[in-house]
């Protein structure tokens, strides 16, 4: 028996294809044929079809109601207009018949009809919406479209703060809210209530989701609006789900200090005594460009050209850049002497990859000759730090690689006097494991080795 109304149940989705084509075609036929009058006792019959027919729509839908785990709060508005439009059905197909019934009487036959497309329309919208979730339909909006029926749409909020601005700013409204709405909100706000839980709106997180309160106050770990959000990513009930945008650091930190200072709804991070550094990582970066400032204009087509017949690759760092990205990653034999052709695009080689060819320190002068380098790759070739004090001069020199080359420990010293350089990468040459990490303020050596933790499915043999 079990078997058989988890059939039904899961018949569902069909069945209510029949009600909604037996009252369309009934419409159709009764405008169609409104002269000729042929089809007169057809219209009952195919009134009475989609009477019975609704019925069974019913009971397979409160089938699937029953063995699918729904809430009734999900399915209320759809299981009564399904009612309602099965009792319609019914009520046409009396009104074609007879239209003996009083109350029948009074109202014309086409405007029943109407009424009985729109009673079909809202109770298949309404078991669209259990399926796909609300707001399916009207999804493909433009957004302007949207807001003027009325329609919420999401906008991430962006948190302004300034070094100047943050301790006036609300906590609550201007850094609590826009992460929850950022990374929340789309299952747990106006459009859908995932666990019963909005968080959107003050009273909403107030009064919390299936389970009760989310907020314990002033504790945090005793909070599930906090303790879903550390939990480990794979744990079930982590929040957001994997597979979504996840919490930064720095925003579990915020909404652990907010829960610690009592969720306030109001008041300033300054009037509720937050430190500085938590807001920090909110301020805007001053993103200083990573090339240098192009002055240059662009080099005549055909002396591109002529690298390229040496073999190397060169390519303009972007469309409306003047700056050039050469490698040689095609020609393993570039040594000095093919450098010559390279000289017409010395000053707007910004990128250089030498790195697998057969150079050596002789290169050292000539790469000292291009003023705009700014990232250089020498990684697997004979290059030594001899010589390299040459590179001193490149102001915008920021990135080199001297992976697996003849460097000697010797080396952090000379780097010492680079104006720009940021990152020098010395993973696979011989020097000692225990070598400086920072060479200077702001220049990070990069040992590499890096391994990557081990996961469960790494012992998986398929
Ligand atoms: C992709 C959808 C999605 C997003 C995004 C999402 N959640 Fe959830 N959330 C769910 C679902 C589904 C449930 C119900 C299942 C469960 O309890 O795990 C839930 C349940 C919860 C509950 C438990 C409510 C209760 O009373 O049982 C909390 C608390 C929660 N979420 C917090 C959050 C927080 C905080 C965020 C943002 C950082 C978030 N969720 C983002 C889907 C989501």
């Amino acid at each position: 028996m079990d078997i058989l109304s988890q059939l039904l149940g899961r018949l569902h989705p069909l069945i209510v294809h029949l009600p909604i084509g037996f009252l369309i075609l009934g419409v159709l036929l009764y405008w169609t044929d409104r002269k000729t009058k042929q089809y007169t006792g057809l219209l009952s019959t195919l009134f009475l079809w989609a009477g019975i027919v609704s019925v069974l729509a019913c009971i397979s839908g409160f089938l699937l109601y029953q063995n699918e785990g729904y809430g009734f709060d999900t399915v209320k508005g759809h299981l009564w207009f399904g009612i309602i439009t099965a009792v319609f059905c019914f009520a046409l197909y009396l009104k074609w018949k007879s239209d003996s019934i009083a109350v029948l009487q009074k109202v014309s036959f086409p405007i029943m009809m109407v009424l009985g497309l729109v009673l079909i329309s809202i109770t298949g919208h309404k078991g669209g919406n259990i399926t796909h979730g609300e707001g399916y339909l009207t999804e493909p909006l433009p957004r302007g479209v949207k807001k003027a029926l009325g329609i919420p749409v999401f906008e991430e909020l962006p948190i302004a703060l300034t070094e100047e601005s943050w301790e006036n700013a609300d906590l609550y409204a201007e850094v609590v809210h826009p992460i929850l709405n950022n990374k929340c909100v789309s299952c747990h706000g106006p459009k859908q209530a995932k666990g019963e839980l909005r968080l959107h709106h003050m009273d909403d997180i107030l009064s919390g989701g299936e389970n009760g309160e989310v907020i314990m106050a002033q504790n945090p770990d005793g909070s599930e609006l906090f303790t879903r959000v550390i939990s480990p990513k794979d744990t079930d009930g982590h929040m957001p789900p994997k597979e979504k945008e996840q919490l930064t650091k720095e925003e579990v930190a915020v909404l652990k200090a907010w829960i610690e200072a009592g969720h306030p709804f109001d008041g300033s991070i300054a009037s509720h005594g937050l430190d500085e550094s938590l807001f920090e990582p909110f301020f805007p970066k001053d993103v200083e460009d990573f090339y240098p400032e192009a002055t240059l204009s662009p080099l005549p087509l055909d002396s591109l050209r002529t690298v390229k017949e040496t073999g190397l690759h060169v390519e303009y760092l972007s469309k409306d850049s003047p700056w050039l990205r050469v490698t040689a990653i095609n020609k393993p034999g570039f040594s000095l002497t093919d450098t010559l052709a390279l000289t017409p695009i010395n000053d707007f080689i910004v990128e250089l990859d030498l790195s697998h060819t057969e150079i050596n320190d002789s290169i050292y002068p000539y790469l000292g000759h291009l003023p705009n380098l700014t990232v250089l790759n020498l990684g697997q070739t004979e290059v030594t730090d001899q010589g390299i004090e040459e590179l001193s001069h490149l102001s915008h020199l920021k990135h080199l690689n001297l992976t697996r080359t003849g460097i000697t420990s010797n080396l952090f010293e000379k780097l010492e006097n680079f104006p720009s350089l940021q990152k020098v990468y010395v993973f696979g040459a011989s020097l000692p494991s225990d070598g400086p990490k920072e060479v200077s303020k702001g220049l990070d050596v990069d040992y590499g080795g890096y391994t990557l933790p081990r996961i469960a499915s790494d012992s998986i043999i398929y």
